[in-house]
This record gives structure tokens, C-alpha cells and sequence, in this order.
């Protein structure tokens, strides 16, 4: 087999190509590995400051907190389930309506009148040393509203 230097060039120029792929392929799926772990985790504050049936916007977090009669803490999403609009709460019904398409949601976030189909999103909590502590990196949708989604001190 003859072996001149152009050929030699161009597969040097090959194995590097391949080494360079590899490794940025290998790269982006560790990224994505990490990113799909991180934690986004806002304080909201003490749990005792906040009062019972009381939504509490956190616009940077895009969060409404409200604490139940029970004590449970919840986390919802301020979009709205339809197409995303931010929803305002409703001091009259203690739910929230979105001023896009006129989607209602009750006080568990659950639709009382569409388009929205599904209730609002809702954001897992820790509490630690009495800090209200939510995971804005992880949205969980569900199909109706359970005590399993409260999160107690
Ligand atoms: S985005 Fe809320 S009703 Fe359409």
C-alpha cells in the first residue's frame, strides 16, 4: 500500500475531526446529564409568616405560595395552563384568573372554566431551618389537585 503525504494529511485531518466530535458530543450529553439534576431553589421565607388562605405571588420565582387550614404549603405556577399567560389572583373566589383567554382556576389551582384544561403547574418544596425552600426548576403538571402536593413544617 502506498502511502504518499497527502493521504497521511488528510487522515490526520479525520482522526482529529472524530477526536474533536467525540469528545464535544460526550461534552453535551454530561451537560445535559447535570442539567436535567440542578436544583433551583428559592426562599421564599419563614414558614410561620405566612397566613392561612393567603396567596402569596413571588413573580422572580413565578410562583403564587399559598398555606392551607392544615398547614400544608403549596407552590403554583403563575402560567396559565392554556397558553401560558401570567394568572392573577382573585381576592373574591381566592382562585386565579387569567386575563388572556378568561381560564378561571380555584384555590387548589384546578380549572373551574376553560380553555385551560389542566390546573395550574405546581413546584416541589423543602423546608429547612423554617425556610420555605421551592425547586423552580421543576414544574410538575397534574391532572387534579391531592394533599400528596402539600408540603408541611
Ligand atoms: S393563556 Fe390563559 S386562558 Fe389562554
Amino acid at each position: 500500500m502506498k502511502f504518499n503525504r497527502r493521504t497521511f494529511i488528510k487522515r490526520l485531518f479525520i482522526a482529529a475531526a472524530s477526536i474533536e466530535t467525540f469528545f464535544l458530543i460526550k461534552g453535551s450529553i454530561s451537560k445535559t446529564h447535570l442539567e436535567k439534576d440542578k436544583k433551583e431553589l428559592f426562599n421564599a421565607g419563614k414558614a410561620d409568616s405566612f397566613e392561612k388562605n393567603k396567596p402569596y405571588p413571588f413573580l422572580t420565582g413565578q410562583f403564587f405560595l399559598r398555606r392551607f387550614d392544615d398547614g400544608g404549603f403549596i407552590a403554583m405556577s403563575i402560567k396559565c395552563t392554556h397558553l401560558g399567560c401570567i394568572v392573577q389572583s382573585n381576592i373574591k373566589t381566592g382562585g386565579f384568573n387569567c386575563p388572556c383567554h378568561a381560564s378561571q382556576f380555584n384555590r387548589f389551582g384546578e380549572v373551574l372554566s376553560s380553555p385551560a384544561t389542566r390546573p395550574l403547574d405546581y413546584f416541589p418544596i423543602t423546608i429547612k431551618n423554617g425556610d420555605i425552600l421551592v425547586d423552580t426548576s421543576k414544574p410538575t403538571k397534574r391532572k387534579s389537585f391531592s394533599k400528596s402536593q402539600l408540603t408541611y413544617v
